[in-house]
C-alpha cells in the first residue's frame, strides 16, 4: 500500500498532481507483481517435482499395497490381497444392485483402477409387475400389490367380480407379497386364506370356531356371525348388556312396553310380564273385603255362623318372578304371624298335586313358616301354592290365613 503524506493545505500539491504521479506509482507495482508470482510457480512446481519423486521411490521401497478397501454397506467384498495388480470384486445382498465399478484392480501407482462401488435398493416396482391397475409398494428385496377392485393375486391377475365365491362382505381379496419369488398372503382380521385359493380370504365363523371353547362360551344366548366378526343375540324381552356377551331382563312394567289395564297390575317376568288382577274370594257364607292391593279380609260373621266363622280370616297374593331350573333346595317366601294369640300356631301347604311336586312347608321359627321349592321347575311355567296358618287355643280353632304364592319360571335360565 502506498501512503499518500500527510500535508498541510497551503503547501499541498495541486490535484492533478497526485492523480499523475499516482497512476506512475499503480504501473511499476503491477510489473513487479506479475513477474513475482511467475517465479513463485515456478519454484511450487520444481518443489512438487522433487516431493513426488522423492514420495514414490519410498513407498516402493517401503510398501507396495494399495490403501484397504472397504466392502459396500448391504453388500460383500470379494479377495483380500492389496497388492498391485491383484484385483478384488464387489457383490450386492438380494434387493440390492451395484452401482459403481464391480472389480478393481490395484495399479503401479498404488491406487485402485475404477470408483468404489455403492449397492442401491432395487424398486422392485420398476417393472410395473402389478397389472389391472393395481399399486405396487416397493419394500426392501420385494414388493406388494394393492389391488384394484374387482382384482386379486399377487399381481393383481384374477378377476373376482363373477365369481361368487369372492364376492360379497364374507369373502375379501388377500394381500400378497412376493420376496425372493415365493408369494406371502395375509387377510384383514377376522379373515382367513380359505382352501388353496390364496387370493382370496373368508370370514372367520367366530361362532362356530368358538362354540364348545375352554374359555366358556362366546355368547350368554346366541351367537350371530357378521362378516369379520360377530355378535350375540338375545331372546324377545331380553337386552344384550354392555360387555356384549351377555343378556338382561327388560323391565316392562318400568317402560310402559306393558299392555296391563288401569285395574291391573303390571308384574314383571324374567323375559315378560305378567297383567295380575286380584280378586277377592268368593265362600259361601262369608264375605271378603279388599284391603290392600294384594289382601282380602274376611268381614265380621253374623253370630253363630258357624261356616262364616271357619272361612279364612284373609287371602294375601304374592307374585314371584324366577329364572328356569333354579336350583333347589331353597326358600321362597316367608309367612309370619305378628304376635301368638293361642297356644298353637299351624302352617301347611294347600293346593294339589302339582303344588306338593314342586313345594313344601317348614317352619322356620316359632312364629314363622318358609315356603320352599324343593325341585328345580323348568319353565316356561306358572307355578302356585298356598301356605295356610292356622291358630289354635286348647284345639279349638281361632283363625286361619291364607297366602297365596304364584311363581313366573321363565323360559331361559338368566
Ligand atoms: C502401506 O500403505 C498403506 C496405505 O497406503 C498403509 O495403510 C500401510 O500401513 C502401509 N504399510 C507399511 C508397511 O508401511
Ligand atoms: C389366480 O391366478 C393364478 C395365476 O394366474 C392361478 O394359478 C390361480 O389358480 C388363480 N386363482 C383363481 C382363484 O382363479
Ligand atoms: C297384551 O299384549 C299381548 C301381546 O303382546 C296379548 O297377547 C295380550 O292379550 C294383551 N293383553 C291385554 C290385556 O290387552
Ligand atoms: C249359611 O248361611 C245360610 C243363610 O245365609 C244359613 O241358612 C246356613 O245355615 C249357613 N250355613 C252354615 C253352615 O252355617
Ligand atoms: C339345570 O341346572 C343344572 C345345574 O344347575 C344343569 O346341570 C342342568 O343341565 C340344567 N338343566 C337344564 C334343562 O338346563
Amino acid at each position: 500500500m502506498i501512503l499518500i503524506g500527510l500535508c498541510l493545505f497551503q503547501d499541498c500539491p495541486s490535484r492533478q498532481e497526485i492523480q499523475g504521479s499516482l497512476k506512475q506509482v499503480q504501473k511499476l507495482l503491477s510489473a513487479h507483481e506479475a513477474s513475482y508470482l511467475q517465479s513463485l510457480r515456478n519454484l511450487k512446481k520444481k518443489i512438487n517435482l522433487l516431493q513426488s519423486n522423492a514420495g514414490r521411490q519410498a513407498s516402493k521401497a517401503i510398501n507396495s499395497t494399495c490403501m484397504k478397501l472397504d466392502a459396500p454397506v448391504n453388500g460383500r467384498k470379494l479377495g483380500k490381497s492389496h497388492s498391485i495388480g491383484h484385483e478384488v470384486h464387489f457383490l450386492c445382498d438380494p434387493g440390492y444392485e451395484l452401482v459403481g465399478s464391480e472389480s478393481r484392480i490395484c495399479q503401479e501407482n498404488l491406487i485402485w483402477s475404477g470408483q468404489q462401488p455403492t449397492c442401491r435398493d432395487i424398486n422392485e416396482c420398476a417393472s410395473s409387475p402389478c397389472l389391472n391397475g393395481g399399486t405396487c409398494m416397493d419394500e426392501v428385496n420385494q414388493f406388494s400389490c394393492v389391488c384394484a377392485k374387482g382384482w386379486a393375486g399377487a399381481t393383481c391377475q384374477n378377476h373376482t367380480h363373477h365369481r361368487a365365491a369372492t364376492t360379497g362382505p364374507f369373502v375379501r381379496p388377500s394381500r400378497c407379497t412376493i420376496v425372493q419369488g415365493t408369494t406371502h398372503c395375509t387377510c384383514e382380521p377376522g379373515y382367513t386364506i380359505s382352501g388353496r385359493d390364496s387370493n382370496t380370504c373368508t370370514d372367520i365363523d367366530e361362532c362356530e370356531l368358538f362354540h364348545n371353547g375352554q374359555a366358556g362360551r362366546l355368547c350368554l344366548h346366541a351367537c350371530v356371525n357378521t362378516a369379520g366378526g360377530y355378535r350375540c343375540s338375545c331372546p324377545v324381552g331380553y337386552d344384550v348388556t354392555q360387555d356384549g356377551r351377555s343378556c338382561r331382563d327388560i323391565d316392562e312394567c318400568a317402560t310402559r312396553q306393558n299392555n296391563c289395564t288401569n285395574d291391573q297390575m303390571c308384574i314383571n317376568t324374567y323375559g315378560g310380564f305378567q297383567c295380575v288382577r286380584v280378586d277377592c274370594p268368593k265362600i259361601p257364607n262369608a264375605t271378603y273385603v279388599k284391603t290392600s292391593p294384594m289382601r282380602c279380609e274376611r268381614n265380621p260373621c253374623p253370630v253363630d255362623n258357624k261356616a262364616c266363622s271357619q272361612a279364612p280370616n284373609s287371602f294375601s297374593y304374592h307374585y314371584l318372578a324366577v329364572v328356569s331350573n333354579l336350583s333347589a333346595p331353597r326358600v321362597m317366601f316367608r309367612v309370619s304371624a305378628l304376635r301368638q294369640m293361642g297356644d298353637t300356631l299351624r302352617f301347611s301347604l294347600l293346593g294339589g298335586r302339582q303344588a306338593r311336586r314342586h313345594f313344601t312347608v317348614q317352619r322356620s321359627d316359632r312364629l314363622t313358616g318358609q315356603l320352599m321349592l324343593v325341585s328345580p321347575v323348568q319353565g316356561p311355567a306358572t307355578l302356585e301354592a298356598e301356605v295356610e296358618m292356622s291358630e289354635l287355643e286348647r284345639r279349638v280353632h281361632l283363625g286361619k290365613y291364607i297366602t297365596k304364592v304364584t311363581m313366573f319360571v321363565s323360559q331361559y335360565e338368566f
